[in-house]
């Protein structure tokens, strides 16, 4: 039996594009002579598979991405739009893949939303148990259409980042994404906990850099980022992914009060 519970196939076109790009350039990706990456619950059409082989094989030719959903009846109808280079496969976290292989990445985007906080590490565990040595779990959230969205990146040694990715035009507050934040954290925007302080942090950087705008909303950002660095905070990445909306910061930076891996 597929090892977790059928849910809401709630999807949309181009609902990923952000967390795609961001793959796109993981470096186990990029070596891998023939990456196979998993898209872990795709959802009620085999849109955002589809979507996230097209971006992939762009850098990689030869990746081959495997969507595989929960529910029967989602893959049946997903199987119909297999291709060169996607397949459709019926299971949960045990991720199974054809000949035993392991994943290159994993994505699983809007999947453990609903579930309980308490079931995250285990789903974790079990995930990352299926990555090649140096493979990555990319695991989080985002609002309908993609402009908001947050993702921690995992291997078997346990999280590393949380990266989040907004559109920035009409972006009022950065903390907007205190709503699509994974799982894992989306309980402990409460003061005290240190998610909490890196928002509340963000936003006073993003209201300081205002007059920023008229340069337009990617140079407010990356002053954002680089006023975070200035406070200590270990932000990762540079200006070409900032300007993108796109921050990274180390996990133990903002991990939940008690986090063990
Ligand atoms: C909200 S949809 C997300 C679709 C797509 N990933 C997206 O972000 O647009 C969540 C899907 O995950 C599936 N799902 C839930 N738990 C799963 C599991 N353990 N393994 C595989 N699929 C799962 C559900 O059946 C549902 O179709």
């Amino acid at each position: 039996m597929p090892i977790g519970s059928i849910t809401r196939g709630t999807t949309g076109t181009n609902r990923l594009r952000r967390v795609d790009r961001w793959i796109a350039e993981l470096s186990v990706f990029r070596r891998t002579a023939d990456p196979l990456v998993v898209d872990l619950g795709y959802g009620a059409s085999a849109t955002t598979t589809l979507e996230l082989h097209q971006r992939l094989s762009r850098v990689h030719p030869r990746v081959l991405v495997v969507g595989l959903e929960i529910d029967p009846a989602r893959v049946t109808l997903a199987a119909l739009s297999a291709r060169d280079g996607v397949r459709f496969a019926h299971g949960g976290f045990e991720v199974p893949l054809p000949g035993g292989r392991s994943a290159t990445v994993i994505r699983a985007l809007n999947v453990l939303r609903q579930y309980d906080e308490s079931e995250v590490l285990a789903a974790w565990h079990l995930m990352v148990s299926r990555l090649d040595p140096g493979g990555v779990l990319v695991e989080g959230t985002c609002n309908e259409v993609g402009r908001v969205a947050s993702w921690v990146d995992v291997t078997a040694e346990g999280p590393r980042s949380l990266t989040v990715s907004l559109r920035l035009a009409d972006l009022e507050r950065p903390s907007v994404v205190a709503e699509r934040l994974p799982k894992v954290l989306i309980h402990r925007n409460v003061p005290g906990e240190r998610v909490h302080t890196f928002l509340v942090d963000l936003d006073r950087h993003w209201q300081f850099n205002a007059a920023l705008s008229v340069y337009g909303p990617s140079q407010r950002w990356i002053a954002t980022a680089q006023g975070l660095v200035h406070d200590g905070w270990p932000v990762q990445g540079g200006r070409s992914r900032w300007k993108l909306g796109e921050l990274t910061v180390h996990w133990d930076a903002v991990a939940p009060q008690g986090f063990q891996w």
